[in-house]
């Protein structure tokens, strides 16, 4: 499928933004969403590889939303979220840079309700989103309640340490987790399918 080329802002140093208020982010500094990570790139490229068109598709942790506004492009109704208000902010700049339209919500995977009321989706992103312990635990007990049969994960990984062990247990909740390479060779595709 031919994909429109991505244009997105972003601020000019995540660093920068130290002074910032965004209690909600969790006073993580510099702030994660503030930057295009290489497992958010990657994900993009992916799904602008195949139509979506119709597909109800969530980014979960969506930063600057890359993915999200791939999805767009390829003809999803996406939502963006991120428990950060300036990042659904920019992703929504981001989508109109690119010329589509995404909705957007601050959403942390703890308190879920705005994703729950929506499932099943079609697809569900993650990018580079099990850099902690209590990502992975959450995001664990959340991913099987977002889909059923018909829907799918996709979780761009760089290899971060904890990745291991979701894989493990994404294991033993999902019936089918492949994995796949990307055009980086640190960064990995994987796809959940079938929650038990
Ligand atoms: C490493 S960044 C990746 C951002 C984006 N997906 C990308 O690839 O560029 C992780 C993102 O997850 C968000 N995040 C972390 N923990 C979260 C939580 N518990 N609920 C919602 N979002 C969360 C952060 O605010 C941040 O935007």
């Amino acid at each position: 499928m031919q994909s429109r080329p991505l244009r997105f802002v972003r601020p000019r140093s995540a660093a920068a933004l130290a002074g910032e208020e965004d209690g909600a982010a969790g006073f993580v500094y510099p702030p994660h969403w503030a930057e295009p990570w290489p497992s958010g790139v990657e994900l993009a490229h992916a799904v602008a590889a195949d139509d979506w068109h119709g597909a109800a598709v969530v980014d979960l942790g969506c930063g600057l939303g890359l993915p999200s506004v791939a999805a767009a492009g390829a003809g999803a109704r996406v939502l963006a979220t991120d428990r950060s208000p300036d990042a659904v902010t920019f992703a929504a700049v981001n989508a109109e840079c690119t010329g589509v339209v995404i909705e957007t919500a601050v959403c942390r995977w703890a308190e879920p309700r705005p994703l729950l009321e929506r499932a099943p989706w079609r697809l569900v992103l993650a990018a580079d989103v099990l850099y902690g312990q209590e990502c992975v635990d959450e995001l664990l007990e959340l991913l099987p309640r977002l889909v059923d049969d018909n829907g799918e994960v996709l979780l761009a990984d760089p290899q971060r340490p904890l990745a291991a062990e979701f894989l493990a247990a994404a294991q033993t909740a999902w019936r089918s987790v492949d994995t796949a390479p990307t055009r980086r060779p640190e960064i990995r595709l994987h796809r959940l399918a079938g929650p038990r």
